[in-house]
């Protein structure tokens, strides 16, 4: 690791602050999904070795990961959260190269999509499976074509759009020298130039960049339902950060993208608290007093909440305020078995698209249908999501034969407004954080770890600086390592 002068700036305060005390301190991270993990991740790589720091992190589940976990239907495992990375998701490329991890390759399959409005296939791409490279070119240049006649140029505006809101997000991967640390979200939203498409609704975002209403009904609200469960009056931000996962390059770590937190959790010295669930968080004088469901009371120095509170009983003293909201919640729904070709209005099982999304229609009882493998031709698992749980009568309407049928309730991310309101880092003006306050920005694995990144940051900088110090503050001085802390 190359230092640059703000770097060593950090490492000298903290050497001086870790020397001046001899101090021992405690971090407490609740919550060990991908938030967390990072947290404590960034924390052991911004922080010299000197510094005797412990990091203690508690999980009420049996298993870390979150809202990155598997299931298993009928041996086989498959992701049942998050599932896909973007390409320039580069603390999780990062995270894969640290740990070791084995990335599946993004799928080029042509096995069909199609928009269901609850009749018919307002649209379908062609679906010819074929083992000849050659004529999966063809196929995806058919479909192409298709889109294109149904859409026209609309769609090289929605690719600008998607384009120029990825490009601002890479910003949050600039160095220490051009990144300051934000102490609140609409702070770091403002710096990238993102904070605008957080006050107003997608379809008024695409509406003046220009897509046609059409695009807007079909595709794009397609996706939105895929990717958060809600239409598109979603805030234009996570309206944007859905479409970005929509394209290609799409990419997962082959066995469950939950072992990014695991190894992150391995090799950051991290004292692990599984089953055990907070109830509360006191603030006593200088510390905090974590009280967890087996009774236990932990003394930590940092709090990090790295949990949407949305939906959690934990109990502040004194108690905290965030801006209310609900979370969406996304029922996933896994079935072994064959769907009915007749509840689509087909002869056969192979003329149904192997993606079948949907547009906004109350009455729908399905957001979407995929293919997660093809066993044989009479043998698939599919993954359906619905906002609703999926009635047994109607599993059985949409399906002929059902093996297994396995089904998770998420509290899946958070239902998005406009314009939306966000709750701050700092939960209580000393030593509380809320990693999950970005959230309200996007909700994705890697904006959890970008979000994670900051906390870290400004744990550092205010904690172990003593006074709130500003890593670009510290930047500016250009006379290398020079500590600039009013102490
Ligand atoms: C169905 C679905 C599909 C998704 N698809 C994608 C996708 O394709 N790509 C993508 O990037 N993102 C996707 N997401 C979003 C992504 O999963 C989340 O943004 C991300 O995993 C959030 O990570 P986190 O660490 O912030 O929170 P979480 O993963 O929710 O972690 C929080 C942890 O805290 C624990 N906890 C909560 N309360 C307590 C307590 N009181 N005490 C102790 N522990 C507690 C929870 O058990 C949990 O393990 C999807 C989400 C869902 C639900
Ligand atoms: C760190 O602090 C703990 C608790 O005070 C102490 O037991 C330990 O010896 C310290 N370790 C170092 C390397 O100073
Ligand atoms: C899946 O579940 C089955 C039945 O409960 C079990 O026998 C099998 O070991 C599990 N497989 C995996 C990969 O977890
Ligand atoms: C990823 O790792 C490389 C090499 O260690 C580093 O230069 C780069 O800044 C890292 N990227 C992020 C987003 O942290
Ligand atoms: C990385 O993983 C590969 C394949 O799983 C393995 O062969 C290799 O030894 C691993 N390398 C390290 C450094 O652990
Ligand atoms: C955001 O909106 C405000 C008010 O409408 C405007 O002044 C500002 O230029 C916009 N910022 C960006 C980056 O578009
Ligand atoms: C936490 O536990 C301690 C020790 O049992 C107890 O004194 C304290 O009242 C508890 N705090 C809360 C908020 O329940």
């Amino acid at each position: 690791m190359s230092l640059s002068g703000p770097a060593l700036s950090l490492i000298s305060l903290l050497l001086l602050s870790a020397t001046l005390s001899q101090a021992h301190d405690t971090v407490c991270i609740v919550g060990a999904g991908i938030g967390g993990a990072s947290v404590a991740h960034f924390l052991r790589q911004y922080s010299p070795s000197t510094l005797n720091l412990t990091i203690r992190m508690f999980e009420r589940n049996g298993v870390v990961g979150g809202r990155m976990a598997t299931v298993n239907v009928s041996g086989e495992t498959f992701e049942a959260g998050a599932s896909i990375l973007h390409p320039k998701n580069f603390h999780a490329v990062n995270y894969t190269q640290l740990l070791n991890l084995t990335v599946n390759s993004p799928s080029s399959d042509s096995g069909g999509f199609g928009i269901w409005d609850g009749e018919k296939f307002v649209f379908k791409t062609l679906s010819v499976r074929s083992k000849l490279p050659f004529v999966d070119r063809i196929v995806s240049l058919a479909n192409s074509l298709l889109l294109f006649v149904r859409y026209g140029y609309s769609l090289v505006r929605m690719e600008r759009f998607v384009e120029s809101m990825v490009n601002s997000f890479l910003k949050y991967y600039e160095s220490f020298e051009t990144r300051p640390v934000f102490e609140s979200v609409d702070e770091m939203l403002k710096w990238t130039g993102l904070y605008n498409l957080t006050a107003r609704t997608l379809a008024m975002e695409l509406a003046d960049a220009g897509l046609s209403p059409l695009l807007i009904q079909e595709l794009v609200t397609v996706i939105t339902r895929i990717n958060y469960g809600q239409s598109v009056s979603m805030s234009g931000l996570a309206g944007a950060v859905s479409l970005a996962g929509s394209g290609g390059g799409l990419w997962s770590i082959k066995g469950g993208n939950w072992q990014m937190a695991a190894g992150l959790i391995d090799r950051s010295d991290v004292v692990l608290h599984l089953h055990e669930e907070i109830e509360s968080i006191s603030s006593i004088g200088e510390n905090y007093e974590l009280n967890s469901t087996l009774g236990s009371s932990y003394t930590c120095d940092i709090a990090v909440v790295a949990t949407p509170l949305d939906e959690l009983n934990v109990q502040f003293s004194p108690s905290v305020s965030i801006p209310k909201r609900e979370l969406q919640h996304t029922h996933a729904t896994f079935v072994r078995g064959l769907l009915n070709p007749a509840y689509f209005g087909m002869n056969s099982v192979p003329e149904i698209p192997d993606l079948v999304g949907t547009v906004e229609d109350p009455d729908l009882p399905f957001t979407s249908i995929s293919i997660l493998k093809q066993h044989g031709g009479k043998d698939i698992t599919y993954k359906i999501f619905s906002r609703k749980p999926m009635a047994e009568a109607i599993l059985d309407s949409i399906f002929s034969v059902r093996k297994e049928t396995i089904r998770i309730n998420w509290g899946a991310y958070p239902h998005y407004t406009a314009p939306e309101v966000f709750a701050p880092f700092i939960l209580d003006s000393q030593h509380l954080y809320y990693v999950n306050a970005f959230e309200n920005a996007a909700s994705t694995m890697e904006t959890s770890a970008v979000a994670a990144e900051n906390v870290a940051r400004l744990i550092l900088s205010r904690y172990f600086g003593s006074v709130p110090v500003n890593l670009k503050i510290l930047s500016s001085s250009s006379d290398g390592g020079g500590v600039h802390v009013d102490l």
